[in-house]
């Protein structure tokens, strides 16, 4: 594995390439291990009109979706968290999830120009192999919305037995590319805090047209967690952020949280 520890992870770094505006504030924590950055935040006290990022080196705990666990070795990947409080309800944020994927395709095409894919709703593809994941969760803090979005991003990582579908990460994909772990964590900060603002007042459908150009998944036979046995294809993304399905020619719709969805090879 490249040795990437002349790179740690460096707070100062982070905070001098944000990009935000001044409102924006940022309160910055460096762990080199913790249980989860997503735990991490959900335990701690947020206060309004900040957000609070967690990134750690590596993760005792790492949570991934659907109750599973998420690779976390030291010094080799990238995960942190992002907390912060919304007067927004749960279903205000429906389609979220998407755009934080399509900042982190944003981030890794400004920064060092890869083309990454994204899987509805939040799986990053490179390859037709995940590298990355997000895992969102929320709670309520004194009437208002905690939002606790968690990026893990495989960046040097090259070998795991334990993780039990196709992976892959940027640097096995793009050997040539010197990933520098803390401007991409900055960069990643920045392009949600902007564009945060534009889905609190506008929704998911500004960006919908964005995504349903790189949408993977279009006209593909899928497996869908809820239709085990039916023959289901996917279509296109409605205004919320809601994928439709066809299910034994029967179009339905089916939202980020209830299902899991894989292609059929
Ligand atoms: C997925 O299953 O695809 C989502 C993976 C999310 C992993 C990240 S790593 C940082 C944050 N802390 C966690 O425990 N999980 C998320």
């Amino acid at each position: 594995m490249k040795d990437v520890n002349e790179k740690s992870l460096n707070r100062e770094k982070i905070l001098s390439f944000l990009d935000i505006n001044q409102n924006q504030r940022v309160n910055l924590e460096v762990f080199n291990q913790i249980d989860s950055t997503n735990s991490y935040l959900l335990k701690k006290d947020q206060e309004i009109d900040v957000f609070n990022v967690c990134a750690a080196e590596m993760q005792t705990k790492g949570r991934g979706r659907s109750g599973k666990s998420w690779e976390s070795p030291k010094n080799s990947n990238i995960y942190f968290s992002i907390g912060t409080l919304l007067n927004e309800t749960i279903s205000d944020l429906d389609g979220f999830s998407i755009l934080v994927a399509l900042d982190i395709k944003k981030a890794l095409k400004k920064l060092y120009e890869i083309n990454s894919q994204i899987k509805w709703p939040n799986d990053l593809y490179l390859n037709e192999k995940k590298f990355g994941g997000i895992l969102i969760e929320t709670k309520i803090v004194n009437k208002k919305l905690l939002i606790i979005v968690g990026i893990g991003l495989n960046v040097y990582m090259e070998k795991n037995d334990f993780i039990d579908q196709e992976w892959t990460s940027l640097h096995l994909e793009n050997p040539s590319i010197e990933i520098d772990r803390n401007i991409l964590i900055s960069q990643i900060v920045s392009e949600i805090a902007k564009d945060l603002n534009i889905f609190l007042k506008k929704g998911f459908k500004v960006f919908k047209k964005d995504f349903e150009k790189i949408n993977i998944l279009k006209n593909k036979k899928v497996f869908v967690s809820n239709y085990s046995e039916e023959n289901c294809i996917a279509l296109d993304t409605n205004d919320d952020g809601s994928l439709n399905i066809l299910v034994d020619n029967v179009k339905k719709r089916v939202s980020s949280g209830e299902v899991s969805l894989k292609i059929q090879k």
